[in-house]
């Protein structure tokens, strides 16, 4: 690494901060850089669906803290990056997912593809649609039930319902949010992650369409020391770690 942290002590240096230093400005490019490197952490079927929302404008920065209940965090922050999950662009990710197939795949016709390359195109083709199509929730219900009944007889993958749908969808985004404030942390910027907003104030501010939801507001800048709150307090390891 360059100038900035080695992992694992990005990893001990992250806290979430709740009170940033006015005078101390971050830059935007550095920034954006940490984005860039959130969109590396896994999502399920490389779906990606999410967005960033990186917020440098002061006056927009107001208006979420005042949606963020007006937690210090978001007050006093430099910048903000609001994640957005995205379950409603599906089809438009596996298209991408399928023409990046294909172009990975060269120019042949589809009767010398092989069997490897045929699944991989069934599952952004087929499988997917399959599993992100609903109605209502009517057919996530519909699959659920068919996938607990294949469960009786072998192994059978069962979150088919709209809200294990949106579940997947979170904790992708939830990756992200982590390996973004990881990055943040190894160039000595700090973040708070906050779900203490009000998620449709939100999206009326960033003009998200009713489909979307927010994963998560992540407030930026440069802590003040009293803006880490304690010592970090973690349930003693081996309590919740557990061996097999
Ligand atoms: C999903 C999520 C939501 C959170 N929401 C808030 C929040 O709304 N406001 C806040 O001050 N902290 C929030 N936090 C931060 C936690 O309180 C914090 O991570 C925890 O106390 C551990 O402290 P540390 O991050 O400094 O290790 C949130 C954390 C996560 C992961």
């Amino acid at each position: 690494m360059e100038n900035n942290k080695s992992l694992i002590n990005a990893i001990n240096y992250r806290r979430s901060v709740r009170v940033y230093d006015s005078t101390k400005e971050i830059d935007t490019k550095i920034v954006k850089k940490c984005i860039q490197q959130a969109t590396l952490a896994p999502t399920s079927s490389n779906m990606q669906l999410w967005e960033f929302h990186h917020i440098t404008s002061q006056n927009i920065i107001d208006k979420i803290a005042v949606a963020c209940l007006d937690q210090s965090s978001a007050k006093t922050a430099k910048q903000l990056v609001v994640i957005v999950v995205r379950k409603d662009l599906w089809k438009k990710r596996a298209k991408s997912n399928t023409e990046h197939l294909l172009n990975t795949f060269g120019d042949k016709p589809k009767s010398e593809y092989s069997s490897r390359e045929k699944f991989a195109l069934n599952y952004y083709k087929k499988l997917m649609p399959f599993v992100y199509i609903d109605f209502f929730g009517v057919f996530g219900y519909l699959k659920y039930g068919i996938s607990w009944i294949i469960g009786l007889f072998k192994p059978s993958y069962r979150q088919l319902r709209n809200s294990d749908m949106r579940i997947v969808a979170h904790k992708s985004a939830g990756l992200a949010a982590q390996t973004f404030m990881l990055s943040m942390a190894a160039e000595n910027y700090d973040t708070c992650p906050m779900e203490g907003t009000d998620t449709l104030r939100i999206k009326k501010i960033l003009n998200l369409p009713l489909s979307s939801e927010i994963n998560m507001v992540i407030s930026c800048g440069i802590r003040k020391p009293e803006g880490v709150y304690g010592e970090r307090f973690r349930i003693p390891f081996e309590s919740i770690y557990k061996q097999w």
